[in-house]
């Protein structure tokens, strides 16, 4: 076993446990499966490690500032330093969700965003140069997911700042307060907006971490058979893992959108449900 460590978030089931899963497989370092529930968590290590797997386990809940900063501070004196972050926890209420949707606006960009960006910036300190970052994102995170052109045009720019980034995110959040999410052209889903938002942060802290020898890149592991999709989707978990695994451990290059097959694709092209998918 080397000092090396990978961290995945959210891994107690789903893509995030398949990931956790390969990387035990397939990574010689210390592999941490968290969870924001620790029974949860320690159960699916359990059954990892009835198939010979070895991850360790830490609770850790992306939108509980303690509950980072308690995780943070014990892999600063555990291993000081960390090669590996997936950042894969998340959450998407469905069509026929009956919360309100301003509670499922707050609560998507909360888990989906703020807390990734928190725990990524809490985190960040203590990757090692040569270390990688993949954000889970989505097909829902193509740019052309939000119908305004001058909102696509803000997020996409290579000036916005992370400050700028985290405002225009809250606002939306304002707009499905006061009614004014679809006329102002952010379209009609927090998850959208949410993995939009990973994506601008993703291609933000590619620009800032370039020259620490940091890769950073996000990637939509396919419609995943999950309980995000009440096990509707096309691909196992363990297919849905292959392209992060790939990206955790031997891409060279960040600031990249990689999609299930592997292609990268433009954040600001073409839709890639119609060209890869075959979606009209
Ligand atoms: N499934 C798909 O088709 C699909 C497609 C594109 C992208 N993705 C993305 O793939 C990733 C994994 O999704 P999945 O399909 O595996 O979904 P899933 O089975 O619902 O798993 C989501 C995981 O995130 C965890 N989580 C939620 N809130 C958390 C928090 N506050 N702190 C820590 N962990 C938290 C959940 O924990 P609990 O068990 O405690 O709820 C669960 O472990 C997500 O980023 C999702 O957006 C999925």
């Amino acid at each position: 076993m080397t000092n090396k460590v990978a961290i995945v978030t959210g891994a107690n089931k789903g893509l995030g446990l398949a990931i956790v899963k390969g990387l035990c497989e397939k990574y010689d370092g210390t592999v941490y499966l968290t969870s924001r529930d620790t029974k949860r968590g320690r159960d699916a290590c359990e059954e990892l490690k009835k198939i010979g797997l070895h991850p360790k386990y830490y609770q850790l809940d992306v939108t509980d500032n303690d509950s980072v900063r308690k995780f943070c501070t014990f892999i600063k004196e555990e291993h000081k330093q960390i090669d590996i972050v997936i950042n894969n926890a998340a959450i998407l209420f469905l069509k026929d969700a009956e919360e309100p949707r301003l509670y499922q606006a707050e609560q998507t960009i909360l888990v989906n965003f703020t807390a990734l960006v928190n725990f990524c910036e809490a985190i960040l300190p203590m990757i090692k140069v040569g270390g990688k970052i993949v954000n889970i994102s989505s097909s829902s995170a193509h740019l052309s997911r939000i119908p305004s052109e001058k909102l696509r045009n803000i997020i996409s720019s290579p000036d916005l700042t992370l400050e700028a980034l985290k405002e225009l995110i809250s606002g939306y959040v304002e707009a499905v307060r006061e009614n004014k999410d679809i006329e102002e052209g952010w379209g009609d889903s927090p998850y959208v907006v949410s993995k939009v938002g990973v994506n601008a942060y993703t291609f933000h802290l590619h620009r800032r971490l370039a020259n620490r020898g940091i890769v950073v890149n996000c990637v939509h592991p396919g419609y995943v058979m999950s309980d995000m999709t009440r096990g509707g989707g096309n691909v196992s978990p363990e297919q849905g893992a292959m392209q992060p695994l790939l990206l955790a451990l031997e891409s060279q290059t960040g600031g990249r959108y990689v999609w299930h097959d592997g292609t990268e694709v433009p954040w600001d092209g073409p839709d890639p449900r119609g060209y890869i998918d075959g979606r009209q």
